[in-house]
């Protein structure tokens, strides 16, 4: 017998406001066409100043303990991934611990920037795997947004905010691929790129929250490799071929990123849940949310072969095959 996560429910929540490419040309210089045609995307949702990540998660994880029909009470640990935090501390996820009502357990960020839902989902489900927790929130919940540099056109059409989240509960399976739940993860980093994909400030370094700085192209370029072996890795660490997974869910930075993974799997476009041309790249965010939205529009059925990848910030990247 093997302990296994199972996710038995997932939620999303974005923020009120949507911003068009078009909405964006009336203050930065910039296109919808140079916008769709480098990237995919077209909107993104801004959150407001009333907003802030924990009313996001929050939003997420309501919607994701209701489909699981777990009381909040019966969490024994919630990670929430994310970038964006309410404040420099405590963890954002304390928050939304106390919003839920949950007054055991345990509560605590996880930061890998993009691939923070992907490394959150990693330590829940390692948490539960040791017996150390029975049932878990993770959320990924960001508004990335506070973090742009309006005048710079290279990033700041890139980003948008929102949160998902899944609840995780413990269940005996084989050890055998056809398991129910999450059959595995792997997590890489290498921070001799630091400074491809940074925020210029920091409590420590500069007393400032800083803006994200990117080398675009450097980023583009690993992230396709790094994305491809998380895939393979994940498939031969599970004895699967590609052919059989169902659904590629990708961390939505880019659509160009997202076909050129897709295109090493030979995974068709009609497999590829895409989300980045509404919801730009939402960091931590993206993966919950795509999931999110394939579940609920019932194209993620019982049974289901799913691949999770993402890289971000570091960097770090990494994969989660999961059965749905
Ligand atoms: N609107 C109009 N023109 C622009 C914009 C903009 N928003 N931004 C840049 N340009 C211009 C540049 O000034 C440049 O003009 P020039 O040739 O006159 O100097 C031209 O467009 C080309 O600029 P590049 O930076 O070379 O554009 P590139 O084709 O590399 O595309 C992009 C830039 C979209 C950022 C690309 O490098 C990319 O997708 N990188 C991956 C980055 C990413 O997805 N990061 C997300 C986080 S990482 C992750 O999650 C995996």
């Amino acid at each position: 017998m093997t302990m296994r996560s199972v996710i038995v429910g997932c939620g999303t929540c974005l923020p009120r406001r949507a911003v068009s490419n078009h909405d964006l040309m009336k203050t930065v210089d910039t296109s919808d066409e140079w916008i769709v045609q480098r990237t995919g995307i077209r909107s993104r949702y801004i959150a407001d100043e009333d907003e802030k990540t924990s009313d996001l998660a929050i939003g997420a994880a309501r919607q994701a303990l209701a489909m699981a029909g777990v009381d909040a009470e019966r969490l024994d640990l919630i990670v929430l991934a994310t970038t964006t935090p309410d404040h420099t501390f405590p963890a954002t996820a304390t928050k939304v611990q106390a919003a839920l009502g949950m007054t055991g357990g345990m509560a605590f960020d996880v930061q890998a920037v993009c691939s923070g839902f992907i490394y959150a989902l990693a330590v829940a489900d390692n948490f539960i795997r040791l017996g150390q927790a029975r049932t878990a929130l993770v959320i990924g919940a960001e508004t990335f947004s506070r973090l742009l540099d309006w005048n710079d056109r290279t990033t700041c059409v890139l980003f948008g905010d929102g949160a998902g989240a899944v609840v995780l509960e413990a269940s005996e399976g084989t050890g055998a691929a056809g398991d129910r739940g999450i059959l595995s993860t792997h997590l890489h980093s290498d921070g001799r790129h630091y400074d491809m994909l940074w925020v210029d400030g920091g409590p420590s370094a500069n007393r400032t929250i800083g803006h994200v700085r990117m080398a675009g192209q450097e980023v583009f370029r690993h992230a396709v490799t790094r994305l491809s072996e998380a895939a393979e890795e994940a498939l031969a660490a599970n004895g699967i071929k590609a052919a059989e997974l169902d659904w590629l869910i990708p961390h939505q930075a880019n659509q160009r990123i997202i076909e050129a993974t897709a295109r090493r799997l030979k995974m068709p476009a009609e497999k590829t849940v895409l989300t980045v041309d509404r919801h730009g790249n939402t960091s931590a965010a993206s993966i919950p949310l795509a999931l999110g939205e394939a579940v609920a529009d019932g194209r993620v059925k019982r049974g289901d072969l799913l691949l999770l990848e993402a890289m971000g910030g570091g960097f770090t990247w990494g994969s989660a095959l999961v059965r749905w």
